[in-house]
């Protein structure tokens, strides 16, 4: 079998007759703990995890940019300029558009280019292909003008403004895990002082990723509208963000909420909490309690934050009783993707065998972040 940078190399030699100059592999992201946290400068623990993102590229003498991925190769897109491009909403190429007019932004000289991408994420399951795209697009073409983008976090913050530029406000967990990520190792945020830590990720323990097949698109307005409702519920508070939030202060306050603010408050309060707890239940390899903390934050997305869906819930209750499971939860924006399961690695093999036969499923394990040449 092909490497998928083996893939994207000779995709890109066939569509464009030439080599590519530089490369990226970005990982895909499972967000462990810490739902919707990240734009309230809370907490979150996540990984990098296989699949991934490869984006090949080589510079061109003139103002021309031609794009391929591996799963549309009939249909290459052609710019000759950045400023009049029409694409849906939604079209891979669009990522890679926005971030060619952020790094612009950023003072980074952006000429004409080729790039072929090849990408094994499943694009709206929850493991965050459209990061990997950014990040790939940000790091490549930053390399290809001489000027890279200095720090991980200006790398994050430039894929972060490119994204909302197409509509989704999300936070900095996405970017910063694949930046920051360690092959076996999970990557703890604290998305008010932006310091990231590694922390290793216990071997006796499986990560198991089941798809619900359900496929959200995150434009569709239910992130947003979570986004909005903290923001509001921040301000009705007179916090500047939900982190600065404590108990007693909800308590007293929330007749000043609606009832959907005082929900999402209450969440974001709870998730920084377990985010803290499962970083020391990791520690004190105190698997329970960690599998607890992950069945605790689904059932709080799912009755404050409202972003799952039957099918996510249903995955959870089939996988409760089955060998070696300690707890699952829905992982990212919601609304569909994946759910992930928390199991005893020596009891895997029985958890597997004994998920219904028409599950889409599969182990991920913590991996190394961004690769580049
Ligand atoms: C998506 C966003 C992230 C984060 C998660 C929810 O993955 O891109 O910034 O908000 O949802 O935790």
């Amino acid at each position: 079998m092909r490497s998928p940078h083996e893939t994207a190399v000779e995709l890109f030699r066939t569509s464009f007759g030439r080599t590519p100059e530089r490369w990226v592999r970005v990982p895909g992201r499972v967000e462990l703990l810490g739902n919707h946290t990240d734009y309230n400068a809370g907490l979150v623990l996540a990984a990098a995890i296989e699949p991934s993102l490869t984006c090949v590229v080589a510079a061109r003498p003139d103002q021309h940019i031609r794009l391929i991925s591996s799963a549309f190769p009939s249909e290459p897109i052609e710019l000759h300029s950045l400023r009049t491009v029409r694409l849906d909403p939604g079209h891979w190429a669009g990522y890679v558009v926005a971030v060619c007019r952020e790094l612009r932004a950023a003072g980074i000289p952006i000429t004409g280019f080729d790039a072929a991408i090849d990408s094994t994420i499943p694009p709206g399951s929850g493991l965050s292909s459209s990061a990997a795209l950014l990040v790939a697009a940000a790091l490549t073409l930053g390399r290809l003008s001489h000027r890279t983008v200095a720090e991980r976090l200006n790398v994050a913050q430039l894929c972060q403004r490119a994204e909302h530029r197409l509509g989704v406000h999300c936070g900095l967990l996405d970017y910063l895990t694949v930046l920051h990520a360690r092959e076996g190792h999970a990557v703890h945020i604290d998305c008010r002082s932006l310091v990231v830590r590694n922390v290793r990720w216990p071997d006796t323990l499986a990560l198991v990723l089941v798809d619900s097949g359900v496929r959200h698109r995150l434009t569709a307005g239910g992130y947003n509208r979570i986004r909005s409702d903290c923001e509001a519920a921040a301000k009705s508070l007179g916090v500047a963000t939900l982190r600065e939030l404590r108990a007693g202060s909800l308590r007293r306050e929330n007749h000043r909420l609606t009832a959907a603010q005082r929900a999402v408050a209450t969440h974001i309060l709870e998730e920084n909490q377990r985010v803290r707890s499962s970083v020391r239940a990791v520690r004190a390899a105190d698997f329970r309690r960690l599998g607890e903390l992950f069945t605790d934050s689904h059932r709080s997305s799912r009755d404050h934050l409202r972003n799952s869906c039957p099918e996510l819930d249903a995955w959870i209750e089939r996988a409760r009783p089955l060998p070696g499971w300690l707890g699952g939860r829905l992982t990212g924006g919601g609304f569909g993707g994946m759910t992930l399961h928390l199991v005893q690695r020596r009891q895997l093999r029985a958890f597997l065998a004994a998920l219904p036969k028409n599950a889409n499923a599969q182990e991920g394990r913590p991996s190394s972040g961004v690769l580049e040449e």
